[in-house]
C-alpha cells in the first residue's frame, strides 16, 4: 500500500451511531466516507471529521446499494467498509464481496444476522442450544412439536430487539400463527422456551480470539421487559464468579464456532432454570446497543467502538491490536419508561451515579464501581423505587428497547 495516501474506510449507517469510530478514524488520519439512510442525514454527526458524506433512502435496497457504492468508488479507494448498524452488517458484507475487499462477507455475515443459521452452525459445533426447527416442512414440524414440551417461541430470524417474538402454547396456536404469516413463515424458527436468566458477553475478538470481554446479567429478560413494560436493568457480572467463568468459555466456543476472527461482538445466553446449563441464544458481529456500550466503558475505559475501529486500522496497516490498558471496575443500567415527560431523578444522588438518560419519558441511570456487590445493591434498591417514582404502566407509549 502506498503510506502517503490515507485509509480510507466508508461506514454505512442506517442509524445515527458509532460516533466514537469515525472520531477515531479520523484521529488516525484516515478518511471517513459516510454512507446513511436518509432520515439521519440532519443528525448531529461529527461532519469536521467526516471526509464525504452521502444519503440514500435505504441502504439495504439492490441493485441500488451496489451502483452506489461502485460509482463512489470511481472517485475514492475504499480500503475497508464497516457497519454501524445491526441492520447494515449483511449489507457491508455483499458490498465487500462485489468489491472484494477483504472482511467478513456473506457466508460469514449470516452467521451473525440470521437466528436460524447461527443456531444450525453453533449446534453442529458442540454449542448448547435450545430445542429449535426452521420452518420449512410440515413432517419435521409436527414432529418438532411432538417432541419438545411447550411453550415455543415463534422468533424471525433477521430482527433484533425481541421484535416479532411471540410466546405459544399448543400446536394450534402455532398453525394459526404460520397461516397468518403466509410466505413470511420460512423467514422465522420455532424454539423451545426455556424459562431462565438471560445474560450477555460483550467481546473484542482479534486474529479468533476474545482478546476482551464483559459478562453481564440482565435483570428481568428483556422479552418480558419489551412484552410486559417493565424496568430493563443489566449489570456486568464479578469477573472472579462462577458464572463469568463459563460465560467466557461458552461465548469463545460459540466464537469459534462461528467463525469471527476479528471485530466486536455482542452474544446472548439463556441459563435455564430447570437444568441451570447455558444456552446459547443470539449474537451479532458488533458493539451491543441500549447504552451498554456505556456500562462497558464504565466499568473499564474501553470504548468498544474506538476499539473497533482500532481493530479495522490494524487490520489495514498489516499491524497487530493492542488492546489498551484498562480497569476491571464494575458497572449497572436501569431504564425504564417514565409517565412523567421529563422525570425527576433529582432523589437519586449516589456517588456512583455516573450517567442520566436524556430522554423524555424515560428514566435511566448509569452507575459504577469497583465493587459488582454495591452495583448489585444499588440496582435492586432502584429497580424498586423506579416503579414508584417513574415506570409507566398501562400500554407504553414506546417499547423501552432492550438488547438491540
Ligand atoms: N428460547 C427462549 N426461551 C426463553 N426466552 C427466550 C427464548 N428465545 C428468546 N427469548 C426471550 O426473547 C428475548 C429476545 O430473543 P433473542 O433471541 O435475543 O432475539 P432479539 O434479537 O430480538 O434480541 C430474549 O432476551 C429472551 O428474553
Ligand atoms: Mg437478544
Amino acid at each position: 500500500m502506498n503510506n502517503d495516501k490515507p485509509i480510507t474506510i466508508l461506514c454505512l449507517a442506517s442509524e445515527f451511531k458509532g460516533l466514537p469510530f469515525i472520531h477515531e478514524c479520523h484521529r488516525q488520519g484516515c478518511h471517513v466516507l459516510l454512507l446513511m439512510a436518509e432520515a439521519h442525514r440532519h443528525d448531529d454527526w461529527p461532519w469536521e471529521k467526516i471526509h464525504a458524506h452521502f444519503y440514500m433512502p435505504e441502504l439495504s435496497k439492490q441493485p441500488d446499494i451496489f451502483h452506489a457504492v461502485s460509482y463512489l468508488a470511481r472517485a475514492h479507494q475504499i480500503d475497508r467498509i464497516v457497519a454501524l448498524d445491526d441492520y447494515d452488517v449483511a449489507t457491508a458484507a455483499s458490498l465487500r464481496e462485489h468489491l472484494r475487499l477483504p472482511g467478513m462477507g456473506d457466508s460469514g455475515a449470516r452467521y451473525f444476522r440470521d437466528k436460524l443459521a447461527m443456531r444450525v452452525q453453533a449446534q453442529a459445533e458442540g454449542v448448547r442450544v435450545p430445542a429449535f426447527t426452521g420452518l420449512f416442512n410440515y413432517d419435521r414440524l409436527r414432529q418438532f412439536m411432538d417432541q419438545t414440551p411447550p411453550p415455543w417461541v415463534l422468533k424471525p430470524r433477521f430482527e433484533a430487539g425481541a421484535v416479532g417474538i411471540r410466546k405459544l402454547q399448543h400446536q394450534e396456536a402455532v398453525w394459526r400463527a404460520l397461516d397468518s404469516l403466509g410466505d413470511q413463515q420460512s423467514f422465522y424458527l420455532l424454539e423451545q422456551f426455556l424459562p431462565g436468566d438471560v445474560y450477555h458477553v460483550d467481546s473484542i475478538v482479534w486474529a479468533g480470539q476474545p482478546c476482551f470481554i464483559t459478562a453481564s446479567r440482565y435483570g428481568a429478560p428483556p422479552l418480558s421487559v419489551t412484552t410486559g413494560g417493565g424496568i430493563f436493568n443489566t449489570r456486568i457480572l464479578d469477573n472472579e464468579g462462577a458464572e463469568t467463568a463459563v460465560l467466557r468459555r461458552e461465548n469463545e466456543a460459540v466464537l469459534r464456532a462461528l467463525r469471527l476472527n476479528q471485530g466486536v461482538a455482542h452474544t446472548e445466553f439463556i441459563r435455564s432454570h430447570a437444568d441451570g446449563h447455558y444456552y446459547f441464544l443470539e449474537t451479532a458481529a458488533r458493539v451491543g446497543g441500549a447504552n451498554i456500550d456505556k456500562m462497558v466503558e464504565a466499568a473499564t475505559d474501553i470504548v468498544l467502538w474506538q476499539e473497533a475501529a482500532r481493530l479495522v486500522l490494524a487490520d489495514v496497516r498489516g499491524q497487530a491490536y493492542q488492546l489498551p490498558p484498562h480497569r476491571q471496575d464494575y458497572a449497572g443500567l436501569i431504564i425504564c419508561l417514565a409517565r412523567q415527560e421529563q422525570p425527576d431523578l433529582s432523589a437519586y444522588q449516589d456517588e456512583e451515579i455516573v450517567w442520566r438518560l436524556p430522554k423524555p419519558y424515560h428514566a435511566g441511570l448509569l452507575v459504577a464501581s469497583p465493587s459488582a456487590a454495591r452495583i448489585e445493591a444499588l440496582l435492586t434498591s432502584y429497580n424498586e423505587r423506579f416503579v414508584d417514582d417513574f415506570l409507566a404502566v398501562g400500554q407504553p407509549k414506546e417499547q423501552v428497547r432492550t438488547n438491540i
